[in-house]
């Protein structure tokens, strides 16, 4: 006779990318440690909730009228996006970097595609970027029809666009910028990030199929 046991499997777990960012024009060493520190907490606190979440299930425990396990649910877009924004952040940065998308490249053409010109996408990007409150400005693709849109994610799982490729990751949160500028001054880092975009990994994330993700 077969016994129905409940299975405790193991969930996957995510490892803490490392980035090389010592040395940007404009965002301190200093500053990029302490984000990285925060950056950690979203990858520990994304295994943890996966971890909890895969004991409740193994144990039969996932119900609609657990407040607990709803709430470890409702938990994950913000700790997973917390993550892998955070990961897309830091890998379109570099050091040395140049000032615009090379003439001629996909990304150049790309964007005079969807917005008129690269000077009109940037305009936009960074308009956006110096609204009030807190989050995101992220450049997308639509993988469908490869249209670029610049859009304003607020926390961090609000408003991303299902499916969409992130191209371009801007952190405007003002733990991205406090260390080295005024809460009053975030236009100063918005052009200090565009002083370290690393514009062939933007370009190498146009022209992947899907979302590039790190993985190590
Ligand atoms: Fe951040």
């Amino acid at each position: 006779m077969n016994v129905y046991a409940p299975k405790i499997f193991a969930p996957n777990t995510y490892k803490e990318q490392t980035f090389n960012l010592h040395g940007l024009d404009g965002i301190s060493d200093a500053q990029i440690t302490e984000h990285l520190t925060l950056y950690a907490g979203y990858v520990k606190q994304v295994n943890a909730l996966n971890e909890e979440l895969a004991g409740m299930i193994g144990r039969g425990q996932a119900s609609a009228k657990s407040p607990e396990f709803g709430d470890l649910t409702r938990h994950l877009g913000f700790e997973y996006n917390g993550m892998i924004l955070h990961e897309c952040y830091f890998s379109n940065l570099r050091p040395a970097a140049d000032p615009k998308p090379a003439s001629g490249s996909g990304l150049a053409a790309a964007l005079a595609d969807s917005f008129g010109s690269v000077e009109q996408w940037q305009a936009a990007f960074q308009a956006i970027g110096t609204m009030r409150g807190i989050g995101w400005v992220i450049l997308f693709q639509d993988p469908t029809t490869e249209w670029l849109t610049n859009h304003w994610i607020s926390l961090h799982q609000e408003g991303v666009p299902a499916g969409f490729k992130p191209l371009l990751v801007m952190d405007v949160w003002e733990h991205a910028f406090m260390r080295d500028y005024h809460a009053t001054e975030r236009g100063k880092y918005i052009e200090a990030f565009f002083r370290n975009i690393d514009w062939r990994t933007v370009e190498s994330r146009l022209v992947e199929a899907s979302a590039v993700r790190l993985v190590s």
